[in-house]
């Protein structure tokens, strides 16, 4: 089915308002739904997961500091919109089939309030996991100005939960940031792409087994996703009227597997003016931005010389990444449009500053451990490929345990053929670098032997993250302060469809 381009406009997120004051802070309540959405102007309404009614779900705003609480509740059907493959961690034939829990991507949070994958619950908590901690979850927000996001991390079940919608954006505002001039108010938007795919009854479309099909096992978890259309704020590619002049851009990968490398169609750059957790230094003049799913760029566009232009961003990322198909022009090199339309409605006075921030570097000297992390294709017990990190699964014994407060490396070591976006919850990290290294060499001897020099990280990976491209022949260097909470937290590929299927290891800071 192949849906008109450029026919419905893009939505702005809204920003939800507390539902009162609890212990003295701001106080939410969150309810995820099940309810029909029209994503298209020519398909038939879809049926959605979501949350307050809306897919995506709304914005949380808060201030650097302002503490807040939320109580995300449950409200959905007993059935799951998608197929649950019973054989994948934590997703066995004795659970309940919809399960959820939230997780605050990049949000610096105690573990009782992280979202663990084994603290979900069902509706209105009439079961709960073998970890649930507590129905009401504190943010402290003592962070950095970013754009996180929020969304489902139910064990086994992320990549459904999340595809059928569970996932809004979560923007902490520090007030120095004002001092900057950036563009503001309507002239700000967050941008949450993602990837589906539709029956021709305006369903959501999920594959029941890979291709080809897993004798014994149906349905079954897949290698990867890729839709073939492109949503923005939850709208088949969307058109947006803009002024000329400039815009902030809050861009989210929000899919499942799907890697862009976004462009504008004029050719124009984008200012990047910070990554996942925070700004960068200074903007980063870039006329394309790579973002692997869950990573984030903030960005400024000039549209000012553009008058009564119409500006398309495409993408041009190969799925799976990088050495995979390119994508088509007609569909999925697509995400959306700008067009230049509306007059100016007042002189813009944002600027693009030189300087935004200081990032102090983390030191490798200052590291006390460097711990080898592998990324490596194995099989199930069932015949599937799967990938595990440190040759090890979600249920074995925890072995990593950086001390609190303690600055470590860890060293990516991706065996496998494709890059895979690795997150840490808790703790947002530095590029140190990447280089070359012989894999065979290292299967053989498990011996790191370089061969190309020390790449440092892109322009726009010089800030703080919390996700990493580990690309497949490289070793990946990343460097962070363990920290300011004890307890056990996830890491995991965010590859939705890896992550559900092993790609996913506890570690602990201990004191
Ligand atoms: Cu965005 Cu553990 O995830
Ligand atoms: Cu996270
Ligand atoms: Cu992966």
């Amino acid at each position: 089915m192949s849906l008109s381009k450029f026919v419905d406009e893009l939505p702005r997120i809204r920003t939800i308002k507390p539902k009162g004051i609890l212990c003295g802070v701001p106080y939410y309540e969150i309810e995820m739904q099940e309810f029909k959405k029209k994503l298209h102007r020519d398909l038939p309404e879809t049926t959605v997961w979501g949350f307050e009614g809306d897919y995506p779900g709304p914005a949380i705003e808060v201030k650097t500091n302002e503490w807040i609480k939320v109580k995300w509740m449950n409200n959905l059907p007993k059935e799951h919109l998608l197929p649950v493959d019973t054989t994948v961690h934590g997703a066995e034939p004795d659970k309940p089939r919809v399960r959820t829990v939230i997780h605050l991507h990049g949000g610096v949070v105690m573990p009782y309030s992280d979202g663990y994958p084994d603290a979900w619950f069902t509706k209105d908590y009439k079961e709960v996991g073998p970890f649930f901690t507590t129905k009401i979850y504190d943010y402290p927000n003592i962070q950095r100005g970013a754009t996180l996001w929020y969304h489902a991390h139910a064990i086994g079940i992320t990549r459904l939960n999340v595809y059928a919608g569970l996932a809004g954006p979560y923007i902490i505002r520090d007030p120095k940031e004002a001092l900057l001039g950036l563009p503001k108010g309507e002239f700000e938007m967050t941008l949450l792409i993602q990837d589906r795919s539709f029956n021709d009854d305006g369903s959501l479309y999920y594959p029941t087994q890979p291709d080809p099909p897993v004798p014994g096992v149906c349905p079954s978890v897949v290698p990867d996703f890729f839709g073939d259309t492109i949503l923005v704020n939850g709208k088949v590619w969307p058109y947006l009227n803009v002024q000329p002049r400039k815009y902030r851009f809050r861009i989210i990968n929000g899919s499942n597997s799907r890697f862009y490398r976004i462009r504008l169609s004029s050719g124009q750059p984008f200012y990047q003016i910070g990554t996942d957790d925070g700004l960068l230094e200074s903007p980063v003049i870039t006329r394309e931005i790579l973002l692997a799913p869950a990573e984030r760029a903030d960005v400024i566009i000039d549209f000012s010389k553009y008058s009564r232009q119409y500006i398309t961003m495409t993408n041009d990322a190969a799925s799976p990444f990088p050495r995979g198909n390119p994508p088509d022009c007609r569909t999925d090199g697509q995400i959306m449009q700008f067009r230049v339309s509306l007059p100016l409605s007042s002189h813009d006075y944002s600027v693009i500053p030189y300087r935004m921030t200081t990032i102090k570097p983390l030191l490798e000297k200052d590291a006390i451990m460097d711990r080898h992390l592998t990324l490596v294709r194995e099989e199930d017990e069932y015949g599937r490929a799967f990938l595990l990190l440190d040759g090890k699964m979600w249920d074995d014994p925890i072995t990593i345990k950086p001390k609190l407060g303690s600055i470590e490396v860890w060293t990516l070591i991706n065996l496998a053929n494709s890059t895979h976006p690795i997150h840490l919850h808790l703790v947002n990290f530095q590029i140190l670098d990447r280089q070359l290294f012989d894999v065979d060499y290292y299967k053989e001897t498990g011996q790191i032997l370089t061969t190309g020099p020390k790449i440092p990280p892109e322009l726009n990976e010089r800030g703080w993250k919390d996700t990493v491209r580990a690309n497949p022949g490289e070793i990946t260097r990343i460097i962070m302060r363990f920290g300011p909470y004890v307890g056990v937290y996830p890491w995991h590929c965010h590859i939705l469809e890896h992550e559900d299927h092993e790609m996913m290891l506890r570690y602990e800071v201990v004191y």
